[in-house]
């Protein structure tokens, strides 16, 4: 299986220690930054040093061998991690895998580095998967960042197009900027022009004009939780999109490992939402851009209905239709 490999590394674990590559400050600094406890682990997850579900659970898995390296209470450190984003559910998976891992740091360091070297394994098969559901000369929207960056490496749904353009079938990517956080503007347009993976940024509000014109063929982002019924909550505004998409006759893909999945949740309604800063929407870079003591509501998801997804995409397969059964049967095909 083959890689376009990334001449970056967002999270890295040498020497006891983990670094991790500060996604605020990107493309523009290349700060590396060294972690040596849980609690700093957490903080980093919260403050968006390290963002995108599976990096998320990646970064706390780490940060709970951190803390078993130094002896501390391995009790605290799952609270302290499991505390730092609510949404994305690669977070309780990553943390509940490794307490089943047992207590020794040993085990505990190489249950966090196969925790991400399968994330990279599972983006690669994801590739293959989501390539060969698109034909050639296709063009395509994302939204946020699903990337290297976003996950061990390759990327959910910006994997299946680095696979894709690989295979020669996607002629040109569209960026989402991605408010607030500007996901799409920074760190999506930045590893696909590292890759010379043709793409044009777009503002998000540009996007209903662009899908009228009729060249995108497919909208494909990633999943920071998917309930048992297809379900998925994503980066705000995937919702819109999904209904752009579907008025406009566009397919929908998502992608996401199965770690991404909660099926001890029914539906959508039941993902917890992230309720962020409003100082997020009212500043740009510590810079007001609304008018002193202005209100904003800042949710940093939405749940968009099965019934919009085309197809979703794990390591094991491709769910299409998507609902209950095929959810289920994709996740115990593991042999795939
Ligand atoms: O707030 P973020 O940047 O952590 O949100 C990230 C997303 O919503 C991604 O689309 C999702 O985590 C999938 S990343 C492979």
């Amino acid at each position: 299986m083959s890689v376009i490999t990334s001449n970056f590394q967002a999270i890295a674990w040498h020497n006891n220690t983990l670094s991790l590559l500060d996604q605020r400050v990107l493309p523009h600094q290349h700060q590396v930054l060294t972690y040596s406890t849980a609690a700093d682990v957490a903080d980093a997850i919260r403050s968006m040093v390290v963002r995108g579900a599976p990096a998320i659970g990646i970064a706390a898995a780490y940060g709970y061998a951190l803390d078993a390296l130094a002896g501390r209470d391995l009790a605290d450190a799952y609270r302290v991690l499991a505390e730092s984003r609510p949404t994305a559910v690669n977070l309780f998976w990553a943390l509940d895998r490794m307490t089943q891992a047992g207590t020794d740091a040993h085990q505990l360091v190489a249950c966090a580095k196969a925790i991400h070297a399968e994330d990279i394994e599972a983006n690669l098969r994801m590739g293959q998967f989501g390539a060969s559901l698109l034909a050639d000369n296709s063009q395509i929207y994302t939204h946020c960042n699903t990337g290297a960056l976003a996950t061990g490496g390759h990327g959910t749904a910006l994997g299946i197009i680095r696979s894709g353009y690989q295979d020669g079938k996607v002629t040109h990517v569209y960026a989402g900027e991605t408010r607030p956080w500007l996901q799409g503007a920074r760190l999506t347009s930045w590893e696909l022009m590292q890759d010379n993976i043709p793409v044009s940024l777009v503002c998000d509000g540009a996007a209903a004009q662009l899908f009228r014109q009729g060249n995108i063929h497919w909208l494909i982002v990633g999943a920071d939780r998917i309930a048992a019924n297809g379900d998925v909550a994503n980066k705000i505004g995937t919702y819109s999109l999904a209904v752009l998409a579907k008025y406009h006759g566009i397919k929908v893909m998502v992608a996401a490992p199965s770690t991404t999945f909660d099926l001890t949740i029914r539906d959508g309604q039941q993902i917890p939402i992230e309720q962020r800063d409003g100082q997020e929407v009212t500043q740009l870079n510590g810079q007001a851009i609304a008018p002193e003591g202005c209100h904003a509501i800042n949710p940093a998801f939405d749940v968009t209905p099965a019934s919009l997804i085309d197809a979703i995409v794990t390591e094991h397969g491709i769910i299409s239709p998507v609902n209950e059964t095929t959810i289920a049967h994709n996740l115990l095909n593991t042999s795939a």
